[in-house]
């Protein structure tokens, strides 16, 4: 539905006779935007490198108050849906629009489950990697290559074609997670079960043998499906924005989420969980903290407090404050009384938040300082973790995408400040 401006916002330009007027547009909630398309005819560029301050689209799905520390799926609370929910149902919830009833639940739960296994060729796909290749590397690879098994549903136009696709992404994505991890192990694959929830199934999927059943604990399980789901979606981030961009071209949805899969590995972004971990290996004692808080301040030196800082939130990231409630729990089922990890993690969080560098620039532990310390404890190994944020985040970057082809669009085309060479005449080699 188009917007309607619901004010004018006029720009006045030095040396302009007439000021611009552009539509300004509110939406539910948050701030409104200046619809500033029209500059272009006026032979202006917006400049806003980092989209700071840009708006890319509209979307329904998810809003983040960062001021407020507030994040809602379709409205609800993420607090609540951690409490009540479970990501399967979350995944409806972001894809329709609506919790589902008992009855839509039962069959979306169940056509999940029946298209969790990869074709069996895929499976050869693994053997092109070195055993030591990053298990994102794989992600990407074998993600995008779903393309090449599904040539009949890849028509992005026909709602059937989109609806299929997204089940089987997010039915197939914890499959191709595991078979990263025990391709790194030389283990063979597991299959996956369909009388296991999705959580139960992904774990018995990493530990199970031929030899031996995994027998999954019922709060492991919930702090996989609480992780799950805490990572499902989080409005225009920059994984998101990738499989829009891509998506925005017409590329199939494999490859629209293989590119998000690709942008999500970054330490910036679903790679700082993995380079949390690492950081407390580096700093290796409480005894350190000041000594790297002090590195973290410094404008000469690169050293960041992973897992500190986001571009929005400038409060607490809810998902940060149940990530630490369910850390307590997993300890505590695993019977781990005084983890040195978490010690420090609680200690360099409890110094940070007291330091004014820190308040000042409203810098608080975001979705991955403590996700890493959990996944560890569970027996993940840290190169797994950003896989774990991708098969978490799938739903909502198919969330996106599907809402983007649904309605109409443009193919996304940022321009630039040129501040290169101007028009100059090409000077043979003889005369350089
Ligand atoms: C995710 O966008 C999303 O929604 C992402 C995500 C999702 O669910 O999709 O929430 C998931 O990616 C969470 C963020 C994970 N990344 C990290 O934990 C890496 C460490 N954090 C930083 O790299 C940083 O905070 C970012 C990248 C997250 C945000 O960077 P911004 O918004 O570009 O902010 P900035 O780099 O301009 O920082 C503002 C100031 C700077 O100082 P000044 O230049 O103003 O003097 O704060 C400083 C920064 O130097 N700063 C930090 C810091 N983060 C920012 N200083 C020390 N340690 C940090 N972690």
């Amino acid at each position: 539905m188009a917007n309607e401006a619901t004010k004018t916002a006029t720009l006045s330009i030095d040396g302009e006779a007439e000021p611009i007027e552009l539509p300004v547009y509110q939406g539910a909630e948050g701030p409104n935007v200046i619809d500033v398309g029209k500059l272009t005819a006026q032979g202006y560029f917006t400049y806003d490198p980092g989209f700071v301050s840009t708006a890319s689209c509209d979307s329904d799905i998810t809003y983040i108050d960062g001021d407020q520390g507030i994040l809602l799926h379709r409205g609800y609370p993420i607090e609540q849906l951690a409490e009540h929910s479970n990501h399967l149902e979350l995944c409806y919830l972001l894809l329709n629009g609506e919790l589902p009833s008992t009855e839509e639940n039962e069959r979306f739960v169940s056509t999940i489950k029946n298209h969790t296994m990869v074709h069996e060729q895929l499976r050869r796909f693994y053997s092109g990697f070195r055993r030591d290749a990053h298990p994102m590397a794989i992600m990407c690879g074998v993600t995008g290559a779903l393309s090449a098994f599904y040539h009949d549903s890849l028509d992005i136009d026909d709602s059937e074609h989109r609806r299929i696709t997204a089940h089987r992404l997010i039915a197939k994505i914890p499959t191709i997670a595991a078979m990263s991890y025990k391709y790194s192990t030389g283990q063979p694959f597991i299959y996956p079960r369909n009388d296991l929830s999705y959580a139960e199934n992904f774990l018995q999927m990493m530990f199970a043998t031929p030899c031996e059943d995994y027998e999954v604990s019922p709060t492991i399980a919930k702090a996989m499906d609480r992780i799950f789901l805490l990572h499902a979606d989080h409005e225009q981030n920059a994984s998101t924005s990738t499989v829009r961009l891509a998506g925005s071209t017409g590329a199939n949805p494999f490859a629209c989420i293989a590119a998000g899969i690709a942008a999500l590995w970054g330490p910036a972004h679903g790679g700082a969980n993995e380079a949390v971990l690492n950081m407390l290996d580096e700093i290796g004692s409480v005894k350190n903290i000041d000594k790297y808080i002090k590195k973290a301040k410094d404008k000469d030196d690169p050293f960041r407090i992973m897992g500190f800082g986001h571009r929005v939130y400038k409060n607490y990231d809810p998902r940060a404050k149940v990530m630490q409630q369910t850390c307590h729990e997993v300890l505590e089922e695993l019977g781990v009384e005084d983890d040195p990890i978490l010690e420090m993690a609680q200690a360099l969080e409890k110094i940070a938040l007291e330091d004014e560098y820190f308040v000042e620039k409203r810098l608080y532990p975001n979705v991955d300082f403590y996700s890493g310390i959990i996944l560890k404890a569970i027996g993940i190994p840290v190169e797994m973790f950003t896989v774990i944020f991708a098969t978490g985040r799938t739903p909502g970057w198919i969330a996106h995408w599907n809402e983007m082809i649904s309605g109409p669009y443009k193919i996304g085309r940022p321009r630039q400040l040129y501040k290169g060479a101007t028009k100059r005449d090409y000077e043979p080699l003889a005369n350089r």
